[in-house]
């Protein structure tokens, strides 16, 4: 059906939808911050927020000013004094160390089995999965379904999915190496809880920084390294593979996906 709207109207809100989605509506908050007084001390910060996918996104408080060897030290204290993943998912919750929190519309913490035997993570939230407060839900986290169901593995069933961020970067941007440090004593201590029998690191960003390497995604991928940490008692074999994201744009490297993806089932086949 024809619509009466005036061509340049609806030119026009498409164009705010675009720029809404790229981030621009992030550099303004829903509160003014005071920036004079001083800040009050974390512990008393903002009592434990509701954080359902509906909830509305905070207003940025004293905390979001604490210095990043501050938050740093927070995130130690927090995910190590959880005990289990509701724990750790309201720590994550409860941290202000990480200043992405207040211009995320919702804490993405995880998704699937947590009693799963592979353990997926990937870089950071999009737009989609701020929204719902869920990773991996928009076109990538499609594809990913579509690629993990070829090798018997789904989330509803045998897959644990988190990001090492636990909030979207303003227009989907590539996370700082500060936001990367303080959100990942809570990715250590999510492993450690989950303990899976495999992880696997979905692009560069989450492989380099879970494997502590410099080297890029297409040295990495299909091969396993050892994933180790001092809360581990052994290590996990992990797995980087190509980003959903990516195959989107290029897909012809599926064919290097689908490689990996065989892999990974001949591994669990040994291990399982
Ligand atoms: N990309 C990611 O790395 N994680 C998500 O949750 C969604 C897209």
């Amino acid at each position: 059906m024809a619509s009466n709207k005036d061509p340049s109207e609806s030119d026009a809100l498409v164009a705010l939808q675009w720029l809404n989605a790229m981030g621009a509506d992030e550099v303004t908050l829903d509160a003014p911050v005071e920036r004079f007084v001083e800040p009050p001390p974390v512990s008393e910060a903002t009592p434990i927020l509701n954080k359902s996918p509906t909830a509305p996104r905070p207003a940025p408080v004293g905390p979001m000013q604490i210095a990043p060897s501050e938050g740093a030290k927070d995130a130690i204290e927090s995910a190590g004094a959880a005990k289990n993943i509701m724990d750790l998912k309201i720590a994550v919750e409860n941290f202000e160390g990480c200043a992405l929190k207040f211009t995320a519309t919702n804490t993405v913490f995880a998704d699937g089995n947590d009693e799963a035997e592979v353990m997926l993570i990937g870089e950071a939230p999009g737009v989609d999965e701020d929204r719902l407060g869920l990773p991996f839900v928009g076109a990538s986290g499609q594809l990913l379904d579509k690629m993990l169901a070829t090798i018997g593995l789904s989330r509803a069933e045998n897959v644990y999915i988190s990001n090492i961020l636990f909030w979207r970067p303003p227009g989907n941007r590539s996370p700082t190496t500060a936001e990367i440090a303080a959100c990942m004593p809570f990715v250590q201590r999510h492993i450690e809880l989950v303990k899976p029998k495999v992880l696997v690191f979905l692009g560069g960003t989450a492989a380099k920084t879970m494997l502590d390497t410099t080297d890029g995604i297409m040295r990495l991928r299909g091969r396993w390294f050892n994933y180790d940490a001092e809360g581990l008692e052994t290590s996990i074999p992990a797995l980087p593979i190509l980003h959903p994201a990516f195959l989107l744009r290029q897909p012809a490297q599926k064919q290097e996906a689908w490689r990996d993806l065989l892999t990974l089932k001949s591994k669990l086949l040994d291990e399982i």
